[in-house]
């Protein structure tokens, strides 16, 4: 679906939504880097910058062969640096291959990390949505060691989990890694806090849906006509996860015109316009829930590091059982 049909169906549905990747423009890549280096409520980030570099080795070891490293979700690159540094130990060169929704932000880290590296990363950039990065991947042979770290992957609709990791399936070997950060917590308070922090830090990168949408298709919804929410929904069986609802309640009756979709929507006072689709986002894994999404989509949990606050779980997923 195109960017206007996804919105104009998500503005005018029961109940209207934006799109969690709608908010990812440059100014929204940003705003999410800020979430990274200022919101302290923020455990996702520390806890997976700890997994990743305390276990380097053993989430990546090494191998003959010189991989492509395929990035999804790539974002500022941050975390996957260390697996270029890595394998650059063993290898003269690394080819790099970032898929990412936010275009112009992705070019602009690309040629970072080609002023960093030189001609040691050869790097092949894939602009868009991830099905068009997965579907690119068909026609790259060898070795994959395919990253989806920061969370990004959680925020997908479960149904979009299982279908884009049995989609990365077809292009794997037995011998792929698919390396994959989920978050484990399962305290409401600490959830709640981290997607909505007390500092109003998130609060940007949120609202950044709606200066997107002001500006791109011609409407003029006012950001402090809503008043953000964040809520966790816990889930306890393996057919589930738990999730976040992020939301911004209309303050009072509002009517806005949004020519460049077509449509005119009304938000009625106390009407919830979410952030995302589906029931929630930023989905919360336990172990059994993570294996039982791992079964469905036909790959297997072959191993996954955790830290010591059980804040999130770096999952390798093979294809084949190891
Ligand atoms: C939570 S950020 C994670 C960024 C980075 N991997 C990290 O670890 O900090 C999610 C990233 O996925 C990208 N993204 C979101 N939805 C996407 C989609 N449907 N297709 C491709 N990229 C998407 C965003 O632009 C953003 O860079």
């Amino acid at each position: 679906m195109d960017t206007e049909s996804a919105l104009r169906s998500g503005l005018t549905s029961t109940p209207k939504y934006i799109p969690v990747w709608y908010r990812y423009d440059k100014a929204g890549s940003i705003f999410n880097d800020r979430c990274l280096s200022d919101n302290t409520y923020y455990y996702f980030y520390s806890s997976e910058m700890y997994i990743l570099t305390s276990n380097i080795k053993e989430i990546l070891p090494n191998v003959s062969e010189v991989p492509h490293l395929v990035d999804m979700g790539s974002g500022n690159s941050e975390k996957t640096r260390g697996f270029i540094d890595s394998l650059l130990v063993n290898h003269d060169t690394v080819t790099y291959i970032p898929v990412d929704i936010s275009k112009d932000f992705l070019a602009d880290t690309s040629y970072q990390l080609s002023e960093i590296y030189g001609n040691k990363l050869l790097i092949k950039s894939i602009p868009g949505d991830y099905d068009v990065g997965i579907e690119r991947l068909r026609d790259v042979t060898g070795l994959k060691i395919i990253t989806w770290l920061g969370g990004g992957f959680q925020n997908q609709k479960y149904q979009d989990q299982i279908r884009r990791l049995q989609m990365l399936s077809e292009v794997m070997t037995d011998r792929c890694r698919l390396i994959v950060s989920l978050d484990i917590t399962q305290e409401k308070e600490q959830v709640e806090n981290a997607y909505l922090d007390p500092t109003g830090i998130s609060a940007d990168l949120y609202l950044n849906a709606i200066t997107r949408l002001n500006r791109e298709y011609g409407c003029d919804i006012k950001a402090d006509s809503l008043r953000l929410g964040a809520e966790f929904t816990k889930s306890s069986v393996p057919e589930e996860t738990s999730y976040v609802k992020l939301f911004g309640t209309s303050q009072h009756d509002q009517q806005h015109s949004i020519p460049g979709l077509g449509i005119n929507i009304n938000l009625a006072k106390d009407e919830r316009l979410y952030f995302h689709e589906g029931k929630g986002v930023s989905c919360k894994y336990t172990i059994d829930q993570i294996r039982t999404l791992a079964s469905r989509a036909g790959i297997y949990l072959a191993n996954y590091w955790t830290d010591n606050n059980k804040h999130v779980a770096v999952c390798y997923f093979s294809k084949g059982k190891i």
